[in-house]
Parts: C-alpha cells; sequence; structure tokens
C-alpha cells in the first residue's frame, strides 16, 4: 500500500508548538527600516513605512500588547517640545512604546549624545540628551506626579568619534573599547535598551 507521509511528519516536527513570527516594529523608521523589523511608523510614507503616523498622535492606531520588540534609530531627538494633557510629550511617548510591547519585550533606541557633532549639526533636532536624560525612565525618583511606567534598564553604551572608528569598531572591537572610554574623543551616539517588565 502506497503511503505518503507531509515534510513536517518525516522530520518528526508534527508536535512541536507552532510559534507566529516575533513582531518588530521601528519607529521613525523612514526609507531605511531595522533589518530585524517586521514592521513600521513614520510621519511620511516610504519604502518600509507599514503605518504611516504622526508619533506625537496619542494613542497610535495599534492595540495594546502587539509588539515583541520595539527600534527606534535616530527619532527621539525629532520629538517636538511640548506636552499633552499636561505631560511631556516625550514621555507620552516612552509611555505609547511601553503600551504596544508586550510584555518582556525590549526596547532598543539611539540617539545623538547632546556633547556630538550630530546632535548640534541639524536643524531638524529639537530635543539633546544625555544618558543621564533617560535615567527616568527606570528610576522614577523624579516628577513623583505623573506616575510613568517603571521600564528595566538593560544596556546602555556611548560610542564617541575618532578617526578611522567605523573600521576599528569593525576590525579591532578591542581597541575601540579602549578608545571608547577615553574622554579625549567627543561622545557621538546613545544606545539603550529597556525592557518592559514580564509582569
Ligand atoms: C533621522 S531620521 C531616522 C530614520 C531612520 N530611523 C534611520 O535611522 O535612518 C528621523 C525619522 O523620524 C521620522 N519622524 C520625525 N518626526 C516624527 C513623528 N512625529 N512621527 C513619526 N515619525 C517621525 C522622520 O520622518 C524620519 O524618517
Amino acid at each position: 500500500m502506497w503511503v505518503s507521509y507531509s515534510g513536517a511528519q518525516l522530520a518528526g516536527t508534527k508536535d512541536l508548538p507552532v510559534r507566529p513570527a516575533p513582531r518588530v516594529l521601528d519607529i521613525g523608521c523612514g526609507s531605511r527600516r531595522d533589518p530585524r523589523a517586521t514592521e513600521g511608523m513614520d510621519l511620511w510614507p516610504s519604502s518600509g513605512v507599514t503605518i504611516v503616523h504622526d508619533a506625537t498622535r496619542i494613542p497610535w492606531p495599534i492595540e495594546d500588547d502587539s509588539y515583541d520588540g520595539l527600534v527606534s534609530h535616530q527619532f527621539l531627538e525629532h520629538v517636538p517640545q511640548g506636552s499633552l494633557d499636561g505631560v511631556n510629550l516625550i514621555f507620552r511617548i516612552f509611555d505609547e512604546m511601553w503600551r504596544v510591547l508586550k510584555p518582556g519585550g525590549s526596547l532598543e533606541f539611539d540617539t545623538p549624545h547632546a556633547d556630538s557633532w550630530d546632535a548640534n549639526n541639524d536643524m531638524t533636532h529639537q530635543r539633546l540628551f544625555t544618558p543621564w536624560s533617560f535615567r527616568e525612565l527606570w528610576v522614577l525618583e523624579k516628577n513623583p506626579l505623573y506616575p510613568r511606567k517603571q521600564w528595566e534598564f538593560v544596556r546602555m553604551h556611548v560610542d564617541r568619534g575618532y578617526p578611522g572608528a567605523p573600521y576599528v569598531r569593525r576590525q579591532l572591537p578591542r581597541l575601540d573599547r579602549v578608545f571608547t572610554r577615553l574622554h579625549f574623543f567627543r561622545p557621538r551616539y546613545i544606545f539603550c535598551t529597556l525592557r518592559k517588565p514580564s509582569h
């Protein structure tokens, strides 16, 4: 008798739980969406943008707990000064990131350091940050009147601009780590990862 088996049966995978692919949103992706992201949000339509939306218009058109991860590159410095319902827009945006992220999901962002050439040389930048600025996201001692979400701190890194930095970073990462600690070189970008607690 002829019996045919499916590929999954032959591979013995039929009992594996089927997990949906992780959903990752790139906020302020422009036309250069992070390759790890499955969706992108931006003010303007372009390749890679799947949600055209002004991030300062809250709530975002996204359901609660939608994403396994969020990334945002070089976007936060474009958030205008000002507040919404008496709360500074930057906090409202972090709260919105929290809302659309699943518990246990992580948020990775980068932004120019306030002391960098990059931060000051672009007239569309509306905010300047140092690593200290973000501390309020996981240490809630300031502004106790606004009960913000308490993110878990995962890691932070500040890279520094020095001649040949992209090459050294790629080819000689140990030397890059030494140069990065030398305050002689100007800071360039802040890289930060936070996590929404799983409970
Ligand atoms: C410097 S670009 C960074 C683009 C991309 N993430 C990258 O790293 O190449 C900043 C992006 O933020 C977007 N942006 C600025 N303000 C925004 C807003 N209010 N809502 C959504 N996107 C915004 C801009 O349209 C732009 O694509």
